[in-house]
């Protein structure tokens, strides 16, 4: 049986294998909380964006804030991935784990002169700006250095990504890139200054998307814009189309990345644009399917109105379900036929309600079994904290039967490592 999202995740009788690895059993020896990906999955799922893209000019630019394991970095680094970060701790991170910076988009709303400086100073290929007064910053920066900071401009197309409001980037009341009608002076006034090369443009819409015609929409939006722009006189290379396709949770069915791709780069030729360089900037879809969240069940407590199922990962682990009411699937490791399936509210240990990871799921399950939730492998460890004095769960790796640490358990003295007494 295979479940929702990735086949690289199936039963083999009852019990639950990622590659070649029966997910109980690393439980067992690593302990649990426990996330566990697959690099096999994760290539999988790179390789129809490098397929769509392969006969033209592209950089495919893996967004680290969906899982940012050096490990992880690492096996996109290898497989020839340039990096979307948004600060100067991704920065050091593509670093640490061998990445190329000048592969390298540094994006998001609020970059310190500090990481201005560090990205500029490491060579990154482009800064997203998302705003007049950043690109007057920004130019200051790399003129102090001596050099010129190569730049787009994050439009903001004012397309709705039909998602989570939380998730949601596009829209005019978010508080990313330059709106529509700004954008033109905003190049202009880029052109002009001393610090800055304009090099492209750049829009990113919202994340788990579904559909592929908020892309498009948001593609005519940046070609009307590239035309007026390149009619003013400021040649762009590269467009940015930003990240955001979403992944199979339950029953979403987005479009293949191939799928999408093809038809963005459909409409691009079709308006006469086929000669510049394509950017993505995808996060989940190449990682969210990849992973698991392994977590041991602590106790059941049947009730009258809810029957809870109390596990050792909770809200710190994994933040999804509390902060969006985002459902993520919930199977058991090893399938039970000795225990009768029931409707449980698989909740975690620490003091909210919002603590909970499934509601109303249908289980047979008893204390100790190791249940998997599902499409954990973007935005679970990258959001997980300390909440409750709770060390972050070990990260491990396979690949077939490969298994690797890729993260170890943090520990009770890491949590207060920087911490201190007063006299
Ligand atoms: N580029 C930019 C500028 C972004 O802000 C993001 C995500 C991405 C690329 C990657 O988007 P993706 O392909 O992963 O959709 N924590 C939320 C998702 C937040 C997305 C933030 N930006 C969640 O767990 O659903």
């Amino acid at each position: 049986m295979t479940l929702p999202g990735s086949p690289f995740l199936a039963y083999r009788g009852p019990d639950l294998f990622l590659d070649d690895v029966r997910l109980s059993g690393l439980v067992r020896e690593h302990g649990s909380p426990l996330y566990v990906y697959s690099r096999r999955a994760m290539l999988a799922a790179l390789a129809p964006y490098q397929k769509a893209l392969k006969d033209r000019a592209h950089l495919i630019c893996y967004a680290i804030k969906a899982n940012s394991n050096l490990a992880v970095l690492q096996t996109f680094a290898q497989a020839g991935c340039g990096f979307d970060i948004v600060s100067a701790g991704e920065l050091a991170r593509v670093q640490a784990a061998g990445g190329d910076t000048s592969k390298v988009v540094f994006s998001g709303v609020g970059k310190t002169r500090a990481e201005m400086k560090l990205g500029i100073e490491a060579g990154v290929r482009c800064f997203n700006v998302e705003s007049t007064a950043e690109l007057e910053v920004l130019s200051e920066v790399a003129s102090g250095l001596g050099r010129q900071a190569r730049v787009s401009v994050r439009v903001n197309p004012d397309v709705d990504a039909g998602t989570h409001p939380y998730i949601s980037t596009g829209l005019k009341g978010n508080k990313f890139g330059i709106a529509h009608e700004e954008a033109l002076a905003t190049y202009k006034r880029a052109a002009s200054l001393p610090g800055l090369d304009v090099v492209g443009i750049d829009c990113h819409i919202g994340s788990q998307i579904t559909e592929v015609a908020p892309y498009l929409d948001a593609l005519d939006r940046v070609l009307d814009l590239v035309e007026a722009i390149e009619a003013a006189g400021v040649t762009i290379h590269h467009m940015d189309l930003g990240g955001g396709l979403g992944i199979t949770y339950t029953d979403e069915t987005p479009p293949a990345a191939d799928v999408l791709i093809g038809q963005l780069l459909q409409r691009i030729d079709a308006r006469g644009h086929g000669h510049r360089e394509i950017l993505f900037e995808p996060g989940r879809s190449l990682v969210g399917n990849a992973g698991v969240l392994l977590t041991e069940v602590l106790f059941l407590k049947p009730g009258e109105q809810k029957n809870f199922c109390v596990v050792d990962a909770a809200m710190n682990d994994l933040m999804r379900p509390a902060l969006y009411e985002a459902y993520m699937g919930i199977v058991n490791a090893h399938q039970r036929a000795d225990a009768a399936q029931q409707v449980w509210d698989v909740v975690g240990p620490v003091c909210e309600s919002g603590d909970w990871l499934g509601r109303d799921r249908t289980l047979a399950v008893q204390a100790g079994d190791v249940l998997a939730v599902l499409s954990a492998g973007a935005y679970g460890m990258t959001m997980a904290s300390n909440y409750n004095t709770r060390g972050r769960a070990a990260e491990l790796m396979v690949d077939g039967d490969q298994v690797w640490v890729i993260r170890e358990r943090e520990t009770v003295s890491d949590l207060f490592r920087l911490e201190h007494r007063i006299a």
